[in-house]
């Protein structure tokens, strides 16, 4: 295993995302489909103008998944719906890189904001994104946000 910059990942790594997604789910409790169902999945994600996802490691040992969407304020917002770093990877900087990755590549796809949804028992996380510059409360009014969503 190698500490490999983060890159773009590409069709060819969509095994390599679909079992880090996996295994993220499985950690968490969550349901989640075969490996070989997400990757073909993400075999299709990887080919739009509005879903990237960044790789680090060799092989791939931490994901970034990012969906784009347009926004009546701000043009285009950028979502992080997925952040994984394997556990025995964790605490290294690695999740950082790729974050770092994931906020350029998004910009330069035209995005003017980065959201993230993180779970209120998830607070080594919420310290993660906090200290790279994603705060909890707004930094003007405090205020929380809550995502609240229905099965459709
Ligand atoms: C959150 C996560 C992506 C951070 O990746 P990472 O490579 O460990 O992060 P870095 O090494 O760049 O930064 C370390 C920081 O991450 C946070 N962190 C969260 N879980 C951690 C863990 N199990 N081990 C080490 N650090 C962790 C801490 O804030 C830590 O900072 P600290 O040293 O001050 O405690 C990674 O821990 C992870 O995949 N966690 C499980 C999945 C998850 O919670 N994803 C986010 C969902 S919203």
């Amino acid at each position: 295993m190698v500490d490999a910059d983060p890159r773009l990942a590409t069709v060819a790594d969509a095994r390599d995302v679909a079992r880090l997604l996996h295994a993220f789910n499985v950690e968490f409790d969550t349901p989640t489909p075969r490996a070989e169902v997400l990757a073909e999945r993400i075999a299709s994600l990887v080919e739009r103008d509005d879903t990237f996802v960044v790789v680090a490691g060799s092989p791939p040992n931490a994901i970034g998944l990012v969906t784009l969407r347009p926004n009546v304020w701000s043009g285009t917002v950028a979502l992080l719906d997925e952040l994984y770093v394997e556990p025995g990877a964790r605490g290294r900087g690695i999740g950082a890189r790729v974050l770092a990755l994931v906020v350029e590549e998004a910009a330069g796809r035209g995005a003017t904001e980065l959201e993230v949804e993180v779970d209120e028992p998830d607070v080594d996380a919420q310290r993660f994104y906090e200290r790279e510059g994603l705060p909890l409360a707004d930094a003007e009014t405090g205020d929380r946000a809550f995502v609240v969503r229905r099965t459709l």
